[in-house]
């Protein structure tokens, strides 16, 4: 089994990387593959509304030149899904916003390849707006037919600084119980033989 993570944020080693590999943790002491893919600072395009993602069906943006193809490629391929990204303005990175545009067409063209898996939301942020960047996420979340895992009082850590995220000791407690919960419904959802 393989969960793919994506982390919307420009900074590498910041608060939304350190806080996607605790959720990621007990998937991995699991023995669950996972891989964190950085969409954020990596000149992502936005999407142009040209819709020939619909028309061509070809699992690809029709914009090549940066990583959302080989991104999206891999949603057939894995289990479960968690998107990251640090709190900007109350929603997320643009990175964030414009990779969930064209991904989300371009899945929802080549039939929905997350369709039924584990898919979960997490944030990294300074004092406030966690809530609606969590919503932001869910809403694609809930587009690409994920089943959403939860946690106690929300997927958000508190921190600005890379290695603030650290000091929020109930919310390293929320992303470890986030990666329990996922595994629990991974394993459930896993085909038997
Ligand atoms: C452009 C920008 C906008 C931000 N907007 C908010 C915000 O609305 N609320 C907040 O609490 N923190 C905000 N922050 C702070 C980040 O959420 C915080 O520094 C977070 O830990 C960054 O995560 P990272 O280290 O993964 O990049 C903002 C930071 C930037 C650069």
């Amino acid at each position: 089994m393989k969960v793919l993570a994506i982390n919307g944020s420009p900074r590498e080693g910041g608060n939304t990387d350190h806080i996607i590999r605790l959720a990621l943790a007990p998937l991995e002491e699991a023995g669950v593959e996972t891989e964190i893919i950085r969409i954020g600072g990596k000149g992502i395009k936005a999407c142009t509304a040209c819709m020939q993602c619909f028309k061509n069906r070809n699992g690809a943006c029709v914009q090549g030149g940066d990583i959302l193809n080989e991104t999206v490629a891999k949603f057939s391929q894995v289990d479960g899904i968690v998107l990251g990204s640090p709190t900007w303005f109350a929603s997320v990175s643009g990175d964030m916003k414009s990779f969930m545009d064209r991904a989300g067409f371009v899945a929802q063209a080549n039939g929905a390849p997350l369709k039924r898996k584990p898919g979960a939301a997490v944030t990294a942020v300074r004092r406030g707006g966690a809530i609606s960047c969590l919503d932001t996420m869910n809403h694609w979340l809930h587009y690409m037919q994920t089943y959403q895992v939860g946690s106690t009082y929300w997927n958000m850590v508190y921190g600005r600084e890379p290695g603030e995220a650290e000091n929020d000791a109930e919310g390293l407690k929320t992303m470890k119980n986030l990666g329990a919960n996922f595994l629990v419904l991974l394993q459930a959802l896993a085909p038997r033989a």
